[in-house]
């Protein structure tokens, strides 16, 4: 993979993309298949020979041929069960089903036992309202009512996929933004922010596609001219741990009440131990309580979130049931980060 953060895809080879059979066995004729040369450069840079591979969205299995091609092992979940047979199909006719596991089912649904670990996860995201003709199944994202519970089935998904990520290992999503009627929908950056409360981002690479449509600058349709290619890791934040202890003093003598536990509490006891990568406290969920401490952090430069949603003051707690904690993040202009994690359930 070169160093430039783009990658001009010029053409897709016969050889490798979707054979025409298999394509119109499908109802919507193969036409959110990927290509194995997008895939390829990733899978080389980002895992080594013997990995598993992951794709939480396997569609015709273009991740997983490019992974096995490499000598990777493969596996993926797909929630249409005609899509698993196009994929068996596709990877028998290159000689290389065999190292791949095909998971029907939506990753989120899978216990731990059913989903060995993997070193690296690259996925294609289902678009949202491409109007899908297929089977009916409730986690289909291609189905989702609206916008917002189909970021909401993304963030599950990617919320599995970090639990079974190996430490250090890449989680790579392609994504465009996307024009729904009159509207743009900043999907690719709303899917950044959905990762970034699960991963640590490492940076992205513009995928750039060939077009023949004339220029024309007023039209700004989702065509696939070029996509982003959003490279996260799953690896421990490094905070600033002066200023993470002296926000902790800062609290106390502002009478906020809290319990101080987990990681930072012990790095406290034994500062010899692993550098912890957030502070955790333990509030009372009295909302006034903690529209003060919200307001007192918003107030000194913290945004707080909810598993990457922004967190608004006066609070309703109860839309925030199920989800434990707020995250309090603060980067400064030299990019050093304070990160409180404020639980409000067990
Ligand atoms: C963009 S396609 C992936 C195509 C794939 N990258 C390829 O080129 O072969 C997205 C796939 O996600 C599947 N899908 C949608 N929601 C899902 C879910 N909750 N779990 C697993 N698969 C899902 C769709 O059925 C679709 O096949």
């Amino acid at each position: 993979m070169t160093s430039h953060s783009w990658l001009m895809l010029d053409h897709e080879s016969p050889r490798y993309r979707l054979p025409d059979d298999l394509r119109a066995r499908d109802p919507m004729g193969g036409r959110d298949c990927g290509w194995v040369e997008q895939m390829l450069p990733f899978v080389r840079r980002f895992s080594q020979p013997g990995d598993t591979v992951f794709d939480p969205f396997a569609g015709f299995g273009t991740t997983l041929l490019a992974a096995r091609l490499e000598g990777r092992r493969a596996s993926g979940c797909e929630v249409d069960a005609g899509r698993i047979d196009l994929i068996r199909e596709r990877l028998a006719r290159h000689g290389l089903a065999h190292g791949t596991t095909l998971l029907h089912a939506s990753c989120d649904a899978l216990e731990d036992a059913a989903l060995p670990p993997f070193d690296l996860c690259l996925t294609n995201v289902p678009y949202f309202g491409c109007r899908w003709t297929g089977a009916q199944a409730t986690s289909q994202l291609y189905d989702s009512p609206s916008y917002a519970q189909y970021l909401d089935g993304l963030r599950n998904v990617f919320h599995r996929v970090r639990a079974g990520l190996c430490e250090g290992g890449a989680c790579i999503a392609m994504v465009e933004n996307l024009r729904i009627g009159d509207r743009v929908l900043p999907l690719a950056f709303d899917l950044a922010r959905i990762l970034e409360a699960l991963f640590t981002m490492e940076g992205e690479r513009v995928l750039v596609y060939p077009h023949d449509a004339e220029d024309n600058d007023a039209d700004t349709r989702t065509d696939r001219r070029h996509e982003h290619a959003l490279v996260f890791r799953k690896q421990r934040e490094r905070i600033d741990l002066p200023a993470t202890a002296a926000l902790l003093d800062a609290m106390r003598a502002a009478g906020h009440d809290f319990t101080l536990f987990g990681s930072f509490a012990r790095w406290q006891q034994d500062p010899q131990g692993m550098p912890p990568a957030d502070a955790d406290i333990h509030v009372d969920a009295d909302p006034q309580r903690l529209d003060t401490l919200l307001r007192w952090l918003q107030g000194r430069g913290f945004s707080v979130t909810s598993w990457g949603d922004p967190v608004t003051v006066p609070l309703h707690l109860d839309s925030y049931r199920g989800r434990f904690y707020f995250r309090a993040d603060r980067i400064d202009a030299r990019g050093a980060l304070v990160r409180l994690d404020i639980c409000y359930e067990q």
